[in-house]
């Protein structure tokens, strides 16, 4: 497994994080919405090339996870984005997953979808020039929740879709999600995380997934959208890699962070307070999805005319990022 082994240590390379560019067909729609325009297949493939044809983003990213219809667009030139990205020597990735659905029996958690007929589209993926894939699975914070049995079978699916990518020759990138939904505070979602990645690497291990193939896509310790006040980078920092100290091997080469609805300022921030730490086994990185292009999204909104301003806000933020990963960003660096 050198190979894979090889491809996660590039997609956390020193300096470089992941973008997300892969919302699904209702999560683009709801993105679009707000910046009044409609989900379109025209749409999504003159955003996704504002962003994907941007110049110099490969100095700071070293791979993009795309959605499956993205891996098959072109450029109006008629180049595959998979190709604009090799050229850049940046990784392309796909998220495999196909959403959450109701767990059985539950009216408030989610399974993730998608193991059927998964070996044959990993098998196309990696045809169409994939190096890694993603499958995210989510969990809210509430009373007893979540379950015990959610837990399970979420961290059992996790490590069905982690074999299955490895086996493909892909490098899988497990991302269970603690959502920031709710008003708990910073110690709650410690405690469920903690609980969460216990169970992933457990059935990790049981199912023989190689670590040092995998990247850890995770949730940050923080308190809930609604609790009574925010905590500092300081206090976030150190109970996120405290918490990873318990229960992430070290042989996982990397852990990288979603953003999960901090501002883009936020997620660069307290991405630099951990990597001032330094004292951790794995790279500490980022894999933002909103956060690398709230700005560039709502500068371009859709108009030709706006396609250099926003490309420049999304290298600006993939940049504040690439400090981020030594711990040495500082707000007075911002535009
Ligand atoms: P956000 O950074 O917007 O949370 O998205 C990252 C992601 O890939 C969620 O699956």
């Amino acid at each position: 497994m050198k190979d894979l082994s090889q491809i996660a240590k590039k997609m956390v390379a020193p300096k470089k994080g992941i973008l997300a560019a892969d919302e699904s067909f209702p999560t683009i729609e709801k993105r679009f919405a707000k910046i009044g325009i409609s989900s379109t297949e025209e749409n999504r493939q003159a955003y996704r090339q504002m962003l994907l044809t941007s110049e110099g983003y490969e100095q700071f990213i070293s791979g993009v996870i795309l959605f499956g219809e993205t891996l098959r667009q072109k450029t109006d030139d008629g180049i595959p984005f998979a190709k604009i990205l090799e050229k850049k020597g940046v990784l392309p990735g796909i998220k495999v997953d196909q959403g959450a659905a109701a767990m059985d029996g539950s009216s408030y958690e989610k399974v993730t979808q998608g193991l059927e007929g998964l070996p044959a589209r990993l098998k196309e993926y990696a045809e169409l020039g994939a190096k890694f894939t993603k499958w995210r699975a989510v969990y809210k914070i509430g009373d007893n929740l979540p379950t015990d049995k959610n837990i399970l079978q979420n961290a059992k699916d996790l490590a069905q879709f982690a074999k299955n990518s490895q086996k493909a020759g892909l490098v899988p990138i497990v991302e269970p999600e603690v959502l920031m939904d709710g008003s708990h505070d910073i110690n709650s979602c410690v405690e469920v995380t903690e609980k969460v990645l216990t169970a992933v690497f457990s059935e990790l291990k049981k199912a023989n997934v190689d670590l040092d193939g995998i990247i850890l896509k995770s949730n940050m310790a923080l308190p809930g959208k609604d609790f009574v006040s925010k905590a500092t980078p300081a206090e976030i920092a150190k109970k996120t890699v405290e918490l990873f100290k318990k229960v992430v091997p070290k042989d996982v080469p990397g852990i990288v962070f979603l953003s999960g609805g901090q501002s883009e300022k936020e997620a660069t921030i307290n991405l630099n307070e951990m990597n001032k730490i330094k004292d951790f086994p794995w790279e500490l990185s980022f894999s933002y999805g909103r956060a690398l292009q709230d700005t560039a999204m709502n500068i371009w909104a859709g108009k030709k005319e706006n396609i250099a301003p926003a490309q420049q806000k999304f290298l600006n933020r993939a940049k504040m990022n690439s400090l981020a990963r030594s711990g040495s960003y500082s707000e007075d660096l911002e535009e």
